[in-house]
């Protein structure tokens, strides 16, 4: 397909390095700041723009990887096409692009992307299109760039979204109290990288609540009560430790036969 990409972030450098390596080709590169538009095109052997109105219309898809609240305004400057147009967004109706163009979908990258990656991780891509015939043609181009297509509209959308803000954002934010816990106690936060890995790899197998392990499914109180002793001087991590375990033990009762 010929591609114009609006933007030149993490998503429209991840996905226009994927396109190119699927054979697609990116015809040019929008965005605001010259030198940032400037540095993807070179990255993806393309022309780039800084005015809107010098974005080519000639292109099969036009994939918008704007942040949230600039697209808008974008859209509003942006006029009217015939191609195919998608935004990014997990978190945005599709329907934002209803006057853009009469084949407007979603393409969302269920993945944590930025565009310094090295190696680009595996993606699943959420797609949702106006019609039968556009979902299906931008499913299409998705299963080129991505192993996992999967069809969601505006609130499954926003459901995965929910979901990964939770497995991502809030997993990762456990572990920055644990590296802040480890430093401060002058322990190793490397130390846990393997079990971290384990943690995560376990999950291909098994459910999340089986693979459940440590002092609170046991109600093992002793040694919850020797951890909340470690924490006394860190109240922010002991409030989630308590949390934490105290609503493991509930979904404990709450399924024990
Ligand atoms: N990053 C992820 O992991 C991820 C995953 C899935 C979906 N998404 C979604 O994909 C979209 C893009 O995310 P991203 O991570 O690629 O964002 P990003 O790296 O912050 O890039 C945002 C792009 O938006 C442009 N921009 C920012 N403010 C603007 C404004 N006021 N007017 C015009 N352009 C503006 C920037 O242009 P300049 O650099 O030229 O200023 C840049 O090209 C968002 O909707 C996001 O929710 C992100």
């Amino acid at each position: 397909m010929d591609i114009v990409l609006i933007g030149s972030g993490n998503v429209a450098t991840v996905l226009g390095r994927k396109s190119v390596a699927s054979g697609h080709h990116i015809v040019q590169v929008y965005s605001r700041n010259q030198d940032h538009a400037n540095a993807l095109a070179i990255r993806l052997g393309t022309s780039s723009t800084s005015y809107i109105s010098s974005i080519s219309k000639k292109a099969d898809l036009f994939i918008m990887a704007l942040r949230d609240e600039a697209l808008r305004f974008f859209l509003k400057d942006f006029g009217k096409i015939n191609a195919l147009a998608v935004h990014t967004a997990g978190a945005v109706s599709i329907s934002e692009l209803k006057d853009t163009s009469p084949s407007y979908g979603v393409l969302y990258p269920l993945q944590s992307l930025r565009k310094e990656l090295e190696i680009i991780p595996a993606l699943s891509i959420l797609v949702d299109g106006n019609n039968a015939q556009t979902k299906s043609l931008i499913r299409r181009f998705a299963a080129t760039i991505s192993e996992t297509v999967l069809e969601a509209d505006d609130t499954s959308r926003m459901k995965y979204h929910l979901a990964a803000t939770i497995v991502n954002n809030f997993s990762n934010y456990l572990f920055t109290m644990a590296a802040s816990f480890c430093e401060k106690e002058n322990i190793s936060f490397a130390a846990l990288q393997p079990l971290i890995e384990e943690t995560v790899m376990r999950l291909r197998n098994t459910s999340a609540a089986a693979a459940q392990t440590g002092p609170a499914i046991r109600n093992d109180q002793s040694t919850i009560r020797l951890h909340q002793g470690l924490l006394t001087e860190y109240p922010a991590i002991l409030k989630f430790y308590n949390l934490f375990t105290d609503e493991i033990q509930k979904y404990a009762l709450s399924v024990k036969p």
